[in-house]
């Protein structure tokens, strides 16, 4: 099947950009920090006078918190690197799209951005989606600041109003997201997602229903700048109605019929009412999508007042995970070529199941300390073990607290699991990483070494 590569014409696709102010990326990214005064590279983002990202400086405050390490993998767009898993994916979904749903003219119905820069003001991630000011999300502990106002994106929601109010009624957004998170097989500070909005007038809306023309999006009422006019039921029950289907549809393209799935009941601060979808692999329950109605609020606030529309988010390394078979998540960023060899295909659709090399032995040693009465977090730790285990880590769990009945003193353990991907580890490489880690605690963390 061939495949549409751009909806837009080249010049309404850059007036597009232009007013969104999001400069498109150049092919790898020219990422560097400027005015080093360490040659510590765990200290480097802290103790640099601006992050140089993309051509543009962006000052450090005491909000600063991205590591070399994060700042590497800005810029490699793996979802556009050809035949690696995650552009396979990504074509597919394309695909799906294109085919499945076609404007009045026969033209796709989805717009795709897939190279919009990761690099967002505070305001677009949190602060256009209404998440409040003092919301948990917001925690230096779970994102990434290049400073104050600036940081790398932790979802593409962060793109959804200026799309809107770009004049989009349906597009999807393929990009990478940052998160400081915990370290295991399916978690990694840097990973992609697809974020897809509908839009819909009252006449498309109740195109199909009987009698269509009677019904209205919004309830006799009123609309003030704190208060939302409320989605008449049959608006809400359509909306949800095709959000379903349409995320039943894509999963079902993927990986055919069979599959378990269930949706279950959350909330996000930008949708009601929001859904999770939930993958049964290997007897466990994975979430793979969130996604809801759009608060009229947003709409409004991105200048659509006449439409409602629905949002959803999905995680495209938990999917292929679970659609190749790749078993652990570092694999993404693997440059052996027993990796990505498996993924050259000469049709998108060609089935893969991925081979695991052999699983080279894991090394673990276990690291504890006693915490500081104040300022610890536990990614802080997470961090510090990335950008000096890199990816020999494969795997970190807190396994005991202890609180000293006398002196009140909390003690952490933490088990890190080391295994390269490619090769085995010996003892003496592994020993001289952990003791980096036990001395960059204590330095970095003002922890207490039990060592
Ligand atoms: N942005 C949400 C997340 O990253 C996912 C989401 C997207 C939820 C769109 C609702 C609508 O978790």
């Amino acid at each position: 099947m061939k495949i549409p590569s751009r909806i837009f014409s080249f010049p309404r696709f850059l007036k597009i950009l232009q007013s969104l102010h999001l400069p498109t990326r150049p092919a790898g990214g020219n990422v560097k920090q400027v005015r080093s005064k360490t040659s510590d590279p765990a200290a480097h983002a802290r103790h640099t006078d601006a992050v140089e990202l993309f051509g543009k400086f962006y000052p450090c405050d005491d909000h600063t918190n991205v590591t070399p390490k994060i700042l590497s993998k800005v810029g490699k767009s793996l979802q556009n690197q050809r035949n690696h898993p995650l552009w396979l994916l990504k074509e597919r979904i394309k695909d799906h799209f294109y085919t499945s749903y076609l404007s009045r003219h026969r033209n796709p119905l989805f717009s795709v951005y897939d190279n919009l820069s990761p690099v967002v003001t505070t305001e677009q991630n949190f602060d256009s989606l209404l998440i409040p000011p003092d919301h948990a999300s917001r925690r230096k502990g779970d994102n990434f600041y290049l400073n104050q106002s600036h940081m790398l994106r932790a979802h593409t929601s962060a793109h959804q109003r200026d799309l809107i109010r770009a004049g989009l009624n349906a597009f999807l957004v393929f990009g990478d997201v940052y998160r400081r998170d915990e370290i295991d097989k399916s978690h990694y500070p840097v990973f992609h997602q697809l974020e897809g909005v509908r839009l819909f007038t009252k006449y498309e809306l109740f195109a199909n229903v009987q009698h269509g023309e009677e019904l209205h999006l919004f309830e006799k009422g009123y609309r003030t700048s704190c208060k939302q006019e409320s989605h008449t039921l049959e608006a809400v029950k359509l909306l949800e109605f095709d959000l379903k289907q349409t995320l039943n549809k894509v999963v079902t393209h993927l990986f055919g019929k069979g599959l378990d799935t269930r949706w279950v009941e959350c909330y996000f601060p930008f949708t009601h009412p929001s859904f999770e979808m939930e993958i049964k692999f290997q007897g466990e329950w994975l979430e793979v999508l969130g996604c809801g109605i759009m608060e009229q609020q947003l709409v409004n606030s991105a200048g659509a007042q006449d439409r409602v529309g629905y949002a959803f988010g999905l995680g495209l390394e938990r999917l292929a995970m679970i659609l190749y078979g790749i078993p652990d998540i570092r694999l993404f960023w693997s440059e052996d070529e027993r990796f990505y060899r498996q993924f050259q295909v000469t049709h998108i659709d060609q089935k893969v199941t991925f081979q695991p090399f052999s699983k080279y032995p894991p090394l673990v040693n276990d690291i504890s300390f006693w915490i500081p009465h104040e300022g610890y977090e536990e990614n802080d730790f997470y961090d510090l073990v990335r950008n000096i285990g890199g990816d020999l880590v494969e795997k970190v769990a807190l396994i005991d607290r202890f609180s000293h009945p006398k002196t009140g003193k909390m003690s952490h353990c933490y088990r890190i699991t080391y295994r390269h991907t490619e090769r085995t580890l010996t003892q003496e490489e592994v020993n001289a990483t952990h003791r980096d880690i036990e001395r960059s605690s204590v330095e970095k963390l003002g922890v207490e070494g039990r060592f």
